[in-house]
């Protein structure tokens, strides 16, 4: 979307509009996410918690499985808060995740300011450490 003004306000209320449909009553601690795609999709996602607590399913992996379910693409820029609203950066399994389905590029809020998929997670382990093995 090169070229669009962001509305991180208007993806940030789509966030807290996911995050109060979180099934987290173990840890109290409701997330949503939500995404833009590269097609103007917005996709979105909610914590879903489990008695075998460590079962327990990210927000944003509910956000990755709609991107797929929705039709696919890639994500471009993305906001995760918790349940007083507030910008919370993604747990480790969660950046390997947005890392495959977002790329080096993806832009992320934090509160710290807009940062890329890149500088959240350098380094990163991807498709391309399969080939020529
Ligand atoms: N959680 C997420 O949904 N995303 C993250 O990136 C961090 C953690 C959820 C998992 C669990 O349901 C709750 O927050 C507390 O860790």
């Amino acid at each position: 979307m090169a070229g669009t003004e962001i509305d991180w306000a208007a993806l940030t209320k789509q966030a807290v509009a996911a995050m109060r449909r979180a099934y987290a009553p173990y840890s109290d601690y409701q997330v949503g996410a939500a995404a833009l795609v590269d097609d103007g999709r917005v996709v979105a996602g909610c914590n879903v918690e489990n008695a075998a607590y460590g079962v327990a399913l990210c927000a944003e992996c509910g956000l990755v499985s709609q991107l797929h379910m929705s039709g696919g693409g890639r994500l471009t820029h993305l906001v995760c808060v918790n349940k007083a609203g507030e910008v919370i950066m993604p747990c480790g399994r969660c950046r390997q995740l947005l890392m495959e389905s977002g790329g080096p590029d993806m832009q992320l809020m934090t509160s710290a300011g807009v940062r890329t998929m890149e500088e959240i997670l350098p380094d990163s382990f991807g498709p391309h450490a399969l080939d020529n093995v």
